[in-house]
């Protein structure tokens, strides 16, 4: 009798760990279901697959003809690099020493420097077309180099310059003008952070406000507060969607420590709602509104334009529909709805992404142009969740403080920049902000079909990526014929212009000329050469057997 009972009970134990292995397959099978198929929603495969891209690059010959491009073509666009080469040499040679000189010292411009094309064509790249770095002066929407060119900037700061900049100029003086007085004091503060706050709350609809250094730090902050108040462990953030450098949030590619509680999970995907709606350790979701641009996509810097596959087409309606699937599921579930405004709030309408699609998030995070052009990170939100201690457990505190937190000029430059952007006048821009924007992009679409380039943009209002309408190894090189035509972009190359919203109508046209004047003469030095037979697929092949083949007979000429 006591045998059997044992027995029974083994059996009812192990049939109970039976089911919840089952139980637990089921749920990590329902989150792989979830993520997306790209590399970039398989965070730690791509991890491990970079680790094994062999380094190789292309000599002076086959530079030229990665693509088998026949002796002509090949002859073209050797002769096409030595005008252009000619060009940067004659025009910018103060500016590029300056930046030589820098690189030898300053780490972060030679990490730029060397990922702005496909790493196989770098060497003889930066041997002909070096790039300057160094600016003297900006004035209206235009920025000078150190030998005194005007360039059209479509940088946009990374997106800090949304109203042009003299508009910050104005605020960072006006603004270090009245805290002269009080000077560099930190921890205590001047009683204009009240009004910040007070705008900030009116602007975003929420509760309480706290300040940071960089919307880096926002994000760890909103994450922080929405683990600390769910007591749940994971956060959710969208494949492809950058969130600053932070470890958590960038476990892919560029991290060397996997992120191990942090689900990349596909967007715009019943799958990921379902995930959302079935599991207990989600904590916060964040969501970055750009993304809305490129769902799913990581912004596609040139670095890794290889072929023509770069996509991009903004559904506001859709993506619109989503967020608010996605509000009613984190409702539901009481999972804390992060909005990452740091890129595009200020940009899309006066109360940001939020106001934009009609949805409210419980955190939302702020930075860039909301220093009025002084470095910052806002977390905003409602009361409940900002609360950095609980009354009946004194000892468990959700910690975050910084020493340059709520500097004092950083604060007056805000309240400069909040007036000023709440002021009727600066308001009166975003009615009908996205009609004009839209027009813009369709007018130099249709420029650029009737020259036959084969070349087109696609806009979140004034935030642009081009992208390419043909299979070819060489887009990447149209950043370099821009910069020639006097328009200068940031490192990440045509992936993303963002233009301050001060561009007039002729200011645009004069870009929109520039830019067909830069595809016309690249398309006449033969690079977009396209062989019928070729297609995306088959030059990700190539380069895939190319990268094969270095990795397995390094020392091999290929
Ligand atoms: C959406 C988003 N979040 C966070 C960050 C990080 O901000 P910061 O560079 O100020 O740390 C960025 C920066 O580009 C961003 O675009």
């Amino acid at each position: 009798m006591q045998w059997a009972t044992t027995t029974l009970a083994f059996y009812g134990l192990g049939a109970t760990a039976l089911a919840t292995s089952m139980l637990t397959l089921g749920r990590r099978l329902e989150l792989s279901q979830a993520k997306h198929r790209s590399l970039a929603g398989h965070a730690r495969m791509a991890r491990r697959l970079a680790g094994f891209v062999p380094f190789y690059d292309y000599d002076e010959d086959r530079f030229f003809d990665s693509d088998n491009a026949p002796a002509d073509i090949a002859g073209l666009r050797r002769a096409g690099l030595a005008r252009l080469s000619e060009v940067y040499k004659t025009r910018f040679p103060e500016t590029v020493r300056c930046s030589a000189e820098a690189a030898k010292t300053i780490s972060d411009l030679q990490f730029t420097g060397a990922y702005r094309v496909p790493f196989q064509y770098r060497r003889v790249v930066r041997a002909h077309l070096p790039l300057g770095t160094f600016l003297q002066s900006s004035e209206g929407v235009t920025v000078t180099d150190l030998d005194g060119n005007r360039f059209y900037d479509l940088t946009g700061s990374y997106g800090v310059n949304v109203f042009g900049y003299d508009f910050y100029k104005g605020t960072i003086e006006r603004g270090a003008a009245r805290m002269h007085e009080l000077g560099p004091v930190l921890g205590a503060y001047h009683p204009l952070i009240i009004e910040n706050a007070n705008r900030i709350r009116e602007i975003s609809g929420l509760d309480e406000v706290s300040f940071h250094m960089s919307g880096t730090e926002a994000v760890m902050q909103a994450v922080r507060l929405a683990r600390y108040h769910t007591r749940r462990s994971h956060l959710v953030r969208f494949c492809g969607a950058y969130h600053g450098w932070w470890g958590d949030v960038q476990p892919g590619i560029g991290n060397p420590q996997p992120a191990h509680e942090t689900y990349t999970l596909a967007e715009m995907s019943e799958e990921t709602l379902h995930v959302l709606r079935t599991r207990r350790d989600i904590a916060c979701v964040l969501v970055n509104p750009e993304q809305g641009l490129h769902p799913n996509a990581p912004a596609p810097t040139d670095s890794s334009l290889l072929d023509s596959t770069r996509s991009s087409h903004f559904d506001r309606e859709a993506y619109t529909d989503w967020l608010k699937r996605l509000r009613d599921v984190c409702s539901e579930r009481n999972i804390v709805l992060i909005f990452d405004e740091v890129f595009v709030g200020f940009r899309l309408a006066p109360g940001g992404a939020q106001d934009y699609f009609g949805v409210r998030a419980d955190l939302v995070t702020y930075g860039k142009t909301i220093g009025g052009g002084l470095p910052i990170g806002v977390v905003c939100g409602r009361k409940d969740l900002m609360k950095r201690f609980r009354d009946d457990r004194p000892a468990d505190i959700c910690f975050a403080r910084g020493t340059f937190n709520a500097h004092p000029y950083v604060m007056a430059a805000m309240n400069e920049f909040l007036r000023q952007f709440q002021a009727p006048e600066t308001q009166a821009l975003y009615r009908g902000l996205d009609a004009v924007w839209d027009g813009r992009a369709k007018r130099l679409n249709r420029r650029l079909a009737e020259e036959g380039l084969p070349v087109q943009v696609a806009n979140m209002s004034a935030l642009w990526v081009v992208y390419y309408t043909q299979p070819s190894r060489y887009n990447w090189m149209l950043q370099y014929y821009l910069r020639a035509q006097g328009l200068t972009l940031s490192w990440v190359g045509t992936a993303r212009l963002i233009f301050s919203l001060n561009y007039t109508d002729a200011d645009f046209d004069a870009v929109a000329d520039r830019f067909v004047a830069a595809a016309k003469t690249m398309q006449q030095d033969g690079w977009w050469w396209h062989d019928p037979a070729t297609t995306n697929k088959t030059i990700r092949q190539a380069i895939m057997k190319e990268m094969i083949a270095h990795r397995l007979f390094p020392s091999r000429k290929h």
